[in-house]
């Protein structure tokens, strides 16, 4: 199947820089959203990502323009039937995954893959509630999405080949390079950075060093263009912490058990950058 328009669900952070990178390759978009404000605030931020590329000549302003006209929002899921290709970037909770893998499997063409943006979800569970399991897949993108390379493609148990072969190549046609994973918790790159992120809270919890000496240490001793805690931030606690527990279900080992200080922040409603207020004030 020729895969020319592309639905993408959610408008987040991840699903804005999806619908973005798509678009910028010449893809069609349909972006859906639960409620206009999401819609809104994720195109607004695409608007000004394209922007910020044609102020660092990265593309032209009349290609910013042709991008973004190649998005169309959408508050009814139904659109997606119109789609050859879907990715879902909603919630990290395994409860809305669900409802929406059900809710398109039956919305959308048959031959149509289903992939997931998923950070640490099991792509074969995912698959299991659909009636085409060979066409799920995990296409596992990296915040910001214009910006970084990696798309960590995952295989399902039942995950086809063919479907494989699909989204390495549509990786290839974004300009990314796709890398190619087994499904187990957390995959290849949660498995090992949030432990990391973990271990750097309890640090901070345990007066160790302060969140910026921690992250000073990472991008002066080992390079890292941020240091743990203020990509903790940018990643978003919640998520920090919804992966952290998908690692200590799945894998059962204590050594992946949840920072108590990064469970107390969010209960604060201290996310990161995005609320304002998490290792450090935005
Ligand atoms: N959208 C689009 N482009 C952006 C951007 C955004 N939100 N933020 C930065 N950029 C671009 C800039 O325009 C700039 O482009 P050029 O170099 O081509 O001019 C480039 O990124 C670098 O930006 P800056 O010079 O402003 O800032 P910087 O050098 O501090 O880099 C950064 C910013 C790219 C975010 C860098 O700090 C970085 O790489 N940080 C680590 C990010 C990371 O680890 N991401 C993965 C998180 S894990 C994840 O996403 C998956 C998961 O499952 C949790």
């Amino acid at each position: 199947m020729d895969i020319n328009k592309i639905g993408v669900i959610g408008a987040g952070t991840m699903g804005n820089g999806i619908a973005h990178v798509f678009a910028r390759s010449g893809f069609e978009v349909v972006l859906c959203e639960v409620a206009q404000q999401y819609l809104d605030r994720g195109m607004a931020t695409v608007r000004q990502n394209l922007e910020r590329e044609v102020a660092r000549n990265k593309i032209t302003a009349g290609e910013s323009a042709q991008a973004i006209a190649r998005i169309r929002g959408s508050l009814e899921r139904q659109a997606l039937a119109e789609c050859d290709f879907v990715i879902e970037a909603a919630t990290e909770k395994f409860e809305i995954k669900a409802e929406i893998f059900r809710d398109i499997d039956r919305i959308c063409h048959p031959g149509v893959i289903l992939s997931s943006n998923t950070s640490s979800i099991s792509i074969t569970k995912i698959a299991a509630l659909t009636k085409r399991p060979d066409k799920v897949i995990g296409m596992h993108f990296f915040n910001p999405v214009p910006v970084m390379k990696l798309v960590e493609v995952i295989r399902g148990l039942a995950t086809s080949d063919e479907t494989y072969a699909t989204v390495k190549s549509l990786a290839e046609k974004l300009g990314k390079t796709p890398v190619e994973v087994n499904d187990a918790p957390g995959f290849v790159s949660n498995r090992v950075l949030m432990p990391l992120l973990n271990e750097a809270m309890y640090a901070v919890m345990e007066g160790v060093a302060t969140p910026q000496a921690v992250d000073e240490v990472f991008k002066l001793g080992m390079a890292h263009p941020m240091g743990p805690l203020t990509l903790a931030d940018f990643i978003g606690l919640d998520v920090c912490l919804d992966i952290m527990r998908v690692l200590h279900d799945g894998l059962g080992d204590p050594k992946y058990r949840p920072c108590p200080l990064l469970i107390k922040m969010v209960d604060a409603g201290w996310l990161g950058r995005k609320s304002g207020r998490g290792f450090y004030q935005y």
